[in-house]
């Protein structure tokens, strides 16, 4: 039987996202399956169409919109969103974008696919507003431009082509800003000791810590990702143990690490660009939620500090209620700690801690205090 091709393939799968699977897991899965038979270049022109297309869901819907006024079936639409995305986002050739696209839409929609996308090759967009000429719900593109002001917007731009992080030496795929965390920790301490990372999947940055630890524990509260933590951890940092459990009750002692690193769950809303469907489904409210989650977590990070140990709290999110608001909230709560300055020029000065907007080298943004516990 004959192979899928790159588009069968992606529009399979942006049909699957939009029913609200996850667009990473399923982008993993169907290349390994639907995809088997492509070549590494085809594979990466699935990915672009798939997380380009996701990315650009509410910017590429408003073109479509002028042309088709019903609600279309997932796949039919899923294919009308890939040829738009190509047409007006990659520069697809006209003939490539409409007849492969049409080829690869569901056949009882291949005459309004072909229809449609005939009309789009002549469409000069125009756009009602920014938030949808760069594919943002309006609450996030507002959120960022009323926090950072012109920043704000750059950082958005900048992450609809987000960064395409290069091996470590050691092969592991791990996002620059990220590198950063570790860089931290590891600066913070240079005489090492017992390190508790009590957020630790998928575990870049476990493994990304220098030498000097004589012991890390991975901590973790979702089994499947401990699971894959675990393999993680086999193949880049022997000896690390993995421990599945509520990082805000966990089962180590007061004051036995020397150094944890909270690398908290939060909105991700500065990796927007390296989870394409994330803009789609984070909720607002689901900030506040989240920044409880964090406050508790530090107060359990503090706990298994020993004197003089060091606290580390990051996010790879840049709203105040997850990053100086959280930080000065647990200051105000503990006279016993003192904040540390960063070392490293990358860092904007973050009250009291360091950020990176997503612009400013192109990687996700990310948010870091460090806190030195003196009794
Ligand atoms: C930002 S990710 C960590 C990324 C990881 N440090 C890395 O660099 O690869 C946050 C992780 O915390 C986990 N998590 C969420 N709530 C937690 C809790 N209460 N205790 C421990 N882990 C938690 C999530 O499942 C997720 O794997």
């Amino acid at each position: 039987m004959k192979g899928l091709t790159s588009r069968q393939v992606a529009v399979q799968a942006l049909t699957e996202i939009d029913r609200g699977s996850r667009a990473n897991v399923v982008l993993a899965a169907f290349l390994e399956d639907q995809g088997r038979g492509l070549s590494q270049r085809d594979k990466a022109f699935v990915t672009e169409l798939v997380q380009g297309t996701t990315r650009m869901r509410r910017a590429v819907d408003h073109l479509i919109e002028h042309f088709v006024k019903r609600n279309l079936d997932s796949d039919v639409l899923a294919a009308l969103r890939m040829g738009t995305y190509q047409l007006i986002h990659l520069g697809t050739p006209a003939h490539a974008a409409v007849n492969d696209t049409v080829e690869a839409a569901p056949r009882r929609a291949s005459g309004l696919v072909n229809a449609v996308l005939r009309k789009m090759v002549d469409v000069d967009p125009q756009w009602p507003d920014e938030a949808t000429k760069f594919s943002y719900p309006d609450w996030i593109w507002d959120l960022f431009v009323n926090t950072w002001g012109a920043e704000g917007r750059e950082s958005l731009i900048s992450m609809n082509a987000p960064e395409r992080p290069r091996p470590r030496p050691d092969g592991y795929i791990q996002g620059q800003s990220s590198r950063w965390v570790s860089e931290a920790v590891d600066q913070a301490s240079p005489g090492g000791g017992i390190l508790v990372d009590l957020c630790a999947a998928p575990g870049g940055k476990t493994t990304a810590m220098g030498p000097a630890w004589s012991k890390v524990w991975a901590n973790e509260i979702d089994p499947a990702r401990a699971r894959s933590l675990e393999k993680i951890v086999d193949s880049y940092r022997p000896g690390v143990q993995v421990v599945v459990g509520d990082g805000t009750k966990s089962p180590f002692r007061d004051g036995c690490a020397d150094a944890v690193l909270v690398d908290a769950p939060c909105s991700g809303l500065g990796a927007l660009g390296r989870r394409s469907d994330a803009r789609w489904q984070i909720s607002e409210k689901a900030i506040n939620r989240l920044a409880s989650i964090q406050d508790a977590l530090l107060e359990e990070a503090l706990r298994l500090l020993a004197p003089q140990g060091v606290l580390t709290y990051s996010v790879c999110t840049v709203t105040q209620a997850e990053t100086s608001d959280v930080a000065e909230s647990f200051i105000g709560r503990h006279q016993e700690i003192i904040t540390l300055g960063l070392q490293g020029e990358h860092w904007r000065k973050h009250h009291g801690g360091g950020l990176v907007l997503p612009h400013d080298f192109g990687t996700d943004g990310m948010a870091i205090f460090q806190w030195k516990r003196e009794s």
